[in-house]
């Protein structure tokens, strides 16, 4: 190359260089004024004394609730999707051993220092929970013996943990509900999200788990996944309805900044379908399911005609977590464990809990969450007594100002006893969910995930 041509490819490079740094500074205002904006306007709804912030603590709370469900996490998995935003790590089995012995240690010391309580449900989720094998079936006898079980047990499993083994031991445990992660039934699109079955075997496993005979079964599917046709969306809709399992989940991918597939995103200029796409594809599910026989059961959820039994993941109205990263929500506060593996051991070992950050809750921030979980149920009745709580919730009355809004905009009808969402309802609480909720777990999960003990989170 003469000197001529590589003045011209360094002047190129500098041009370049100076594109980049404008483009990210306009970035950079733009995602700071929203970022702003949108904490204004939480601020605004939470009113006074409300403060977004976990600080680290090193003992747990109860505030003496008699009846609440539980949450139990099992971290490991054999293989990390990208994509994932939840706290797992690859399985290990000496990892995999010490951690449930933590685990019934935990639910022990919970027990022994709040006493027993009303158990509504239990839900095991992960990573992957049937990686620990035998060790459910001895967390679920603990939790037996140490609480008063009142409700269902429900667990995630994926389509390769399926077994005849797996079935037995979920049977004997007394799970009666079971979620399945397909997450798609095209193998290209399997294979581009890194899930290491075919869609054949997902839907072997299936088929295995509606003949075992549970109350009730859902398959995850996910749309919105990077370059996803029209057609292979309607190929997995199709697929799913043919199964008739009693309840269809699809969740839009969404991507966490921390997340190995934003990564993969950038460097390979991979791009999501647009807001647009995005409605298109939910319409489509939302009237290929119903049409298939199908009713909405929050925003994400479709369950077989009124009489299947729902399949719920989140939205309980309280809860204590057991394991590494659990969240317990108790109404006054929140308390997270810490994210750490190992930490979590040491901890719960030392003390019986590994409890690392709180956040505070005034009864209009709680009042909120709550209103929050009825948008995502896509519900609200008119008036609602929160089962163990020392306040009731009136819809009209204490979100006067949102419902008028809601209405104002078709994106809620009024019903007899209640509000209900509209389709374009529901979609646009998927974008806003994505705007809030997603933003601030993005910020918390994603510090939790670096540091074992943060001294505060502020999100
Ligand atoms: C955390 S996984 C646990 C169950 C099991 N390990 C699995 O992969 O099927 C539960 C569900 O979360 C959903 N999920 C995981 N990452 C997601 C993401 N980035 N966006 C939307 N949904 C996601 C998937 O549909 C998955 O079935
Ligand atoms: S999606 Fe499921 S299998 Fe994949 S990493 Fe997350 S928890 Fe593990």
């Amino acid at each position: 190359m003469n000197s001529a041509k590589v003045k011209i490819k360094i002047v190129d490079f500098a041009v370049y260089l100076r594109k980049l740094y404008f483009m990210n500074l306009f970035k950079n205002t733009i995602e700071s004024v929203s970022e702003k904006f949108l904490r204004g306007v939480r601020q605004a709804m939470s009113g006074r004394g409300a403060d977004y912030t976990f600080r680290r603590v090193n003992s747990q709370m109860s505030s003496g609730i008699a009846e609440t469900s539980v949450y139990v996490h099992i971290p490991f998995c054999l293989s990390l999707c990208p994509y994932c935003p939840y706290n797992r790590i690859p399985y290990e089995k000496d990892a995999s051993n010490r951690y449930m012995k933590a685990l019934k240690k935990e639910i022990e010391s919970y027990s022994e220092r709040f006493g027993s309580k009303k158990i509504s449900s239990v839900y095991f989720g992960g990573g992957t929970p049937l990686l620990a094998g035998k060790n459910i079936y001895e967390i679920v006898k603990t939790l037996k013996e140490r609480f008063d079980i009142t409700g269902d047990f429900c667990i995630e499993a994926n389509p390769n943990d399926i077994t005849d083994e797996s079935i037995a031991l979920l049977k004997e445990s007394g799970f009666s509900s079971i979620s399945i992660g397909a997450q798609s039934f095209d193998d290209n699109l399997l294979k581009s999200i890194g899930r290491k079955y075919t869609a054949k075997e997902a839907e072997k496993a299936i088929d295995k788990v509606m003949k075992a005979g549970f109350d009730s079964v859902n398959i995850d599917i996910l749309f919105a996944l990077p370059q996803e046709t029209k057609s292979q969306l309607k190929y997995d809709i199709e697929k799913a309805l043919s199964l008739g399992t009693s309840q269809i989940t699809t969740y839009p991918l969404f991507t966490f900044p921390y997340s190995e597939i934003s990564n993969f995103k950038r460097i390979k200029r991979v791009k999501s379908p647009s807001v647009m796409k995005r409605r298109n594809m939910y319409f489509q599910i939302y009237d290929s399911l119903e049409n298939g026989g199908y009713e909405r059961c929050s925003v994400w959820s479709f369950k077989k005609g009124k009489e299947a039994k729902r399949y719920s993941s989140v939205t309980r109205e309280r809860y204590i977590g057991f394991g590494a990263s659990s969240g317990s929500y108790y109404e006054t506060h929140f308390d997270l464990n810490t994210f750490s593996v190992e930490e979590y051991i040491r901890s719960v070992g030392k003390k019986g809990n590994a409890v690392a950050l709180r956040v505070n809750f005034t009864k209009k921030m709680s009042k909120l969450y709550d209103f929050y979980w009825r948008l995502y149920d896509t519900y609200f009745p008119m008036k609602r007594n929160l089962a163990y709580s020392s306040y009731s919730i009136n819809t009209d009355k204490d979100f006067t100002f949102y419902m008028k809004v809601l209405l104002y905009l078709r994106w809620a009808e009024r019903e007899k006893d209640g509000f209900s969402l509209t389709r374009e309802g529901s979609l646009w609480v998927h974008f806003l969910q994505n705007l809030m909720s997603l933003r601030a777990i993005s910020i918390v999960w994603g510090e939790a995930k670096k540091n074992p003990r943060p001294d505060k989170i502020e999100f």
